[in-house]
Formats: C-alpha cells, sequence, structure tokens
C-alpha cells in the first residue's frame, strides 16, 4: 500500500511536515507513505501554463500521484482556508485527472483549539471537486503546538497518537477496497 503525502507548509519546522514524518513513522509494515517535498518549487499555476508536455517538477508530481494508492494531505490552516500554495499545487492536479477515485484523507493542523477544521473542511471540499474519494473516517483535525511532540517530533500524546494510527488503517482499508 503506497501513500502519496503531501504537506501544504513551506516551512522548515512545520509541524504538518512534521506530523506527516510521524505518520510514516507510526504505520504499520505493509503502508509505505512517502512525502514529496517539492511544493515550492512548483510555478504559479495557470491553464497557459499547462502544457504537453507539462514542467518536469509537475510531470514527476503528477507520476507519483498516479503510483499511489492513497494520497493524504496534510494543510495548515492560514486566515481560514488552505494556504495558496496548496490550493496551486490541486490545480496543478486537477486538469491531470489523476486524483479521479484517488482514496484520500484530509487532515489540518493548528496549535488552536480548532486545528485548523476551516483549512480541512476547504480542503475536503477542493478534493471531493476533484472526484477524489475523500475518506471521512481517515481525515483529523489536529490541535498541535511544537510542544505537542518531543525533539524527535514524536507525539506525546497517546490519543493523538492512536488517533493517527487509526486515521491511517481507515486510509488503508479504503485503498484496498477502492
Ligand atoms: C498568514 C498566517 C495565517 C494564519 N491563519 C490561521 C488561521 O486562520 N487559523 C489557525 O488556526 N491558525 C492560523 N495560523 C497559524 C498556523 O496554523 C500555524 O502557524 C501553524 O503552525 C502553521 O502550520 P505549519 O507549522 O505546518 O507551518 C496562521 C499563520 C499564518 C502565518
Amino acid at each position: 500500500m503506497r501513500v502519496l503525502a503531501i504537506s501544504g507548509s513551506l516551512r522548515a519546522q512545520s509541524l504538518n511536515t512534521l506530523l506527516l514524518k510521524e505518520a510514516a513513522r507510526l504505520a504499520t509494515p505493509g503502508l509505505v507513505l512517502s512525502g514529496w517535498e517539492r511544493l515550492d518549487d512548483l510555478p504559479h499555476y495557470s491553464p497557459e501554463r499547462d502544457t504537453e508536455p507539462p514542467p518536469a517538477v509537475v510531470a514527476e508530481l503528477r507520476g507519483l500521484l498516479a503510483e499511489a494508492d492513497a494520497l493524504l494531505v496534510c494543510t495548515p490552516e492560514y486566515i481560514h482556508a488552505m494556504p495558496a500554495v496548496l490550493k496551486n499545487l490541486l490545480e496543478w492536479v486537477v486538469s491531470s485527472g489523476v486524483c479521479v477515485g484517488k482514496p484520500a484523507a484530509a487532515w489540518s493542523v493548528s496549535p488552536s483549539l480548532e486545528g485548523g477544521a476551516k483549512a480541512q473542511t476547504s480542503l475536503v471540499h477542493t478534493l471531493e471537486v476533484m472526484s477524489a474519494k475523500v475518506v471521512h473516517e481517515a481525515s483529523r483535525c489536529l490541535t498541535l503546538a511544537r510542544s505537542g511532540m518531543d525533539a524527535e517530533g514524536h507525539l506525546k500524546d497517546p490519543v493523538q497518537e492512536n488517533s493517527i494510527r487509526t486515521a491511517l488503517a481507515s486510509l488503508t482499508a479504503a485503498a484496498e477496497t477502492a
């Protein structure tokens, strides 16, 4: 089971990126969770730039998505929505159709009490418009600050750790039956 994990943050110390790395550690042996960390290399989307062949970085992203059994996106919340850089990535993906029917989990991470729920809602909506198969049982809004992780980036709270494990199990189950 191959899951492509995309963080919507460009920050070097991003909680969203750290959580995806933690999820890779918590994943069961049959689940390979690989990150894609070239978000900052994507040009701004414009239909005129969506050429055949596409820019190399776009081709790489679409190829990895096509090969993946499922997609996991973890978004920060910027001004009550997903960051523009993540929406830009999804704009590059939509015209290729590689997300159609693809099982997808939408996560958000924020230090706020709502855990970035508004961004997560906007992410779910966009993925559904793209005809991805959003797995709601595998989706999460996590209230998390850097203090909620140890020096190695491992979650300190066993409840949160279990929530990540069950989300991954739900995503795997959905991908197996897709
Ligand atoms: C421009 C900007 C806007 C933000 N807006 C929100 C917001 O609307 N809601 C929220 O919960 N956090 C907001 N935050 C705080 C982020 O959730 C927080 O910085 C988070 O750690 C970002 O994710 P990252 O650590 O993965 O980069 C905002 C941060 C920035 C820089």
